[in-house]
């Protein structure tokens, strides 16, 4: 009798135990680490399901919300990466900084675009585009408790990729009436003890506006006076703007300066995921560590496809402005029919940027008109707190389109 209740005693207390291990096991794997406790699913992943709901009930929703580009890269450089496809030879990996070719042609676009004068060798650096980018010099710098200066609004990847390495984001505030450049005098108001990079996006998104001169060669004293690295996130310089411009035409190779570039809008190939950062050697060579790290060189044919992409001729920037400039004037329209002020028709880059009337909030807009319209766009705040009252409108849709989407409002 008492060897049984031994033996019953044993078994319960192996299979408590068991269980406790089994409960401790799943609580680890469930739990996400503590730096995904400041990041929430970013909100185009979530809204888009949303609206590809609507278009499964039949709703059929315009899309102006994304400024991912419709119209295809140039047949040259299709044609180039088809070619590549079918040598064996493309098919390897890659060196980790590029072929020097994609690196040369880099170079040559930097210097017949924005006059600078960049070495191939240890001043570029291709990577899988600018969003890439934003996490591997992130990943470069940062520590835990370190802080970067985010302009606000802005792309809402800066701060993610500051919170994901749980350093602290300080949003620096563009206004409209301040054309959106950054104020020198609040900035340097700020405690900059534990700052170590700052971000800054011209032409700028969400808003379109454009840098001055003025503006950089102020950033890059502001950087050097308080040991900042500055980095210039220009992938909209070609897009509706008479005169592309880098941070880097006016900074010396030894400043602590980055920018990064991209071909996803300038040439049609945000799905190609090729991009650049270029700048201060001793800054690329730490970001390189990072590179080396996480992938293993860029396909060969995209690297050919965009050294052809790099190296084509005025038309494409031409053809490619002309198709813009049509969609924005019925862009243009649908702001004025709903009543939004367009805060710069002079603006660059892919969107119109628009202020509500009368202080309506962005995201009750975008929901009505979303649910009564069938029109999706994007709300001013999820770019920052300085974004709420506007929305952005994307031009990445043929102008028959835009059209059907203004012809819904009457
Ligand atoms: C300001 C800004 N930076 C970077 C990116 C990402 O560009 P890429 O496709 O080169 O990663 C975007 C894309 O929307 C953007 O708006």
């Amino acid at each position: 009798m008492l060897i049984k209740k031994i033996r019953i005693f044993i078994i319960r207390n192996y299979l408590l135990k068991r269980n406790e291990l089994l409960l401790g096991q799943k609580e680890k794997q469930m739990k996400p680490a503590i730096r995904l406790n400041n990041i929430e699913e970013y909100y185009f992943s979530k809204k888009l399901r949303e609206v590809e709901n609507l278009n499964f009930k039949g709703k059929a929703i315009i899309n102006l919300g994304i400024g991912s580009p419709d119209l295809g890269p140039h047949p040259k450089v299709i044609n180039t990466a088809i070619d590549c496809m079918r040598q064996s030879q493309s098919h390897k990996y890659q060196s980790y900084r590029g072929i020097s070719e994609f690196r040369k042609a880099i170079t040559d676009f930097y210097r017949k675009q924005f006059r600078t004068n960049l070495n191939w060798e240890n001043q570029v650096l291709p990577l899988m585009g600018s969003k890439e980018g934003i996490m591997h010099i992130s990943l470069a710098f940062l520590n835990k408790g370190d802080s970067v200066l985010v302009p606000d609004p802005g792309y809402p990847t800066y701060s993610s990729a500051t919170k994901m390495l749980e350093a602290e984001p300080i949003y620096y505030k563009l206004d409209e009436i301040n054309n959106y450049q950054p104020n020198f005098s609040a900035l340097e108001k700020l405690d900059l003890k534990r700052v170590k990079l700052m971000w800054v996006n011209y032409p700028h998104m969400p808003t379109g506006a454009d840098a001055s001169k003025e503006t950089f060669t102020r950033l890059i004293n502001f950087g050097r006076k308080h040991n900042i690295i500055i980095i210039n996130d220009n992938p909209y310089s070609f897009i509706l703007n008479d005169n592309p411009c880098s941070i880097l035409e006016h900074a010396n190779p030894d400043n602590n300066i980055l920018e990064l570039n991209s071909l996803s809008k300038t040439f049609n190939m945000a799905g190609w995921r090729v991009g650049m950062l270029a700048g201060n050697p001793d800054l690329l060579k730490e970001v390189l560590k990072v590179k080396t790290q996480m992938d293993s060189g860029m396909f060969y044919c995209v690297q050919k496809g965009a050294i052809a992409a790099l190296r084509l001729s005025k038309d494409w920037y031409t053809k490619l402005n002309n198709e813009y400039r049509e969609r924005r004037e019925y862009i243009w329209k649908i702001a004025d029919k709903l009543g939004w002020k367009i805060s710069n028709k002079e603006a660059s880059g892919l969107f119109v940027w628009a202020k509500l009337k009368n202080g309506e909030k962005s995201e009750k807009v975008v929901d009505r008109l979303l649910y009564e319209k069938s029109i999706f766009v994007a709300p001013g705040n999820i770019f920052g707190d300085n974004g709420e009252g506007y929305i952005r409108l994307s031009l990445c849709m043929p102008k028959e389109v835009i059209r059907e989407a203004l012809g819904r409002l009457d």
